[in-house]
């Protein structure tokens, strides 16, 4: 009661046109006094947010800053709950290939491959090297972007629509293909018979997967996919070498084979198992296996000296 009437005293007081004198220091105290509130309250925020959260972890303002507009909620949290500064955790954001919802595997994946370079791990993770296989089942709906590898795989029944034979001169035994991969190998065998003299042959093209079953025991390890997770099941691979350099390696140095490396992206192949790349995704260097893809795809696969696996992975399933 005696709070009230004091208070009522005072507001008379302030608002009485007499004391107005009072009312100037008095409007800046209460606006003061809101200014620390709103101050104070905003430094409780900041405190709890992840910007804070992440510079409290030792990384630099702007890091920390880098970080929130580059992951997402998710990758945030799981940055914080890695709990210490990790010098790769910054310069992977500018890694090329970079794709946020694999940042937390970068991090795991670094500290048991150490040696490997920052862009070597984004690309192993990327292609699942981290991972066990096999796990996720082949998305058939991409067509001749599908993804065919240890982890992806194709059902025993999956048999692709639209195999064509190919010209009976251009193999040593009945092959089939889809029809488009039929049509672009007619294309680039012609052209590297004109620029080499050489004729291409397709050496094994569409395997279903019993026949899968076979050569993976025939071939030695690294040479060959598990059933299921060959492309060959797809209708979409073909092992090509030449009637002058037939299988294996001497078509590699051939003229023929190297004319085929640098130009079959022209026909929208890609060599699926190149060296650089060796051993990444599970297999050794063949530099006779092809794999359809239709021209852009090859052109940037090319271009970009990546494998399809980096490539799926960064453009087709990034999400
Ligand atoms: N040679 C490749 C890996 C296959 O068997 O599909
Ligand atoms: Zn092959």
């Amino acid at each position: 009661m005696q709070h009230t009437e004091f208070i009522k005293r005072l507001y008379n007081k302030w608002a009485d046109p007499d004391n107005r004198w009072l009312s100037v220091p008095c409007t800046i105290a209460a606006l003061l006094v809101l200014f620390v509130l709103v101050k104070s309250c905003q430094g409780i925020v900041y405190y709890h947010s992840d910007e804070c959260k992440i510079y409290r972890l030792g990384y630099p303002i702007d890091q920390a800053r880098a970080f929130t507009s580059a992951l997402n909620e998710e990758m945030v949290d799981s940055l914080i709950k890695h709990g210490e500064h990790d010098t790769i955790a910054y310069p992977l954001l500018s890694e090329r290939y970079f794709i946020p919802k694999n940042f937390d595997r970068y991090l795991a994946f670094h500290k048991v491959d150490a040696a490997s370079s920052l862009s070597d791990i984004v690309a192993k993770v990327n292609v699942d090297v981290d991972r066990d296989a096999p796990a996720t089942p082949c998305d058939t709906s991409k067509g001749n972007l599908m993804l065919v590898n240890g982890h992806h795989y194709l059902d025993e029944n999956y048999k692709p629509d639209g195999l064509v034979a190919f010209q009976k001169t251009y193999c040593y035994e009945e092959q089939k293909a889809l029809g488009a991969v039929v049509q672009a190998f007619m294309a680039m065998q012609q052209e590297c018979k004109k620029q080499t003299e050489a004729q291409l042959m397709v050496n094994s093209a569409y395997r279903s997967y019993q026949q899968q079953i076979g050569t993976y025991k025939r071939n030695e390890k690294g040479y060959a996919a598990r059933a299921g997770s060959s492309e060959h099941q797809t209708g979409l691979a073909i092992d090509v070498t030449s009637l002058q350099h037939p299988m294996r390696w001497p078509f590699d140095t051939s003229k023929e084979g190297v004319w085929m490396r640098e130009h079959c992206h022209e026909y929208g192949f890609i060599l699926r198992y190149p060296k650089k790349q060796a051993n990444m995704i599970g297999y050794k260097y063949e530099p006779w296996h092809l794999r359809y893809v239709g021209v852009e795809t090859a052109k940037r696969v090319h271009d970009e000296e990546i494998t399809f696996d980096e490539y799926y992975a960064y453009y087709l399933d990034k999400r």
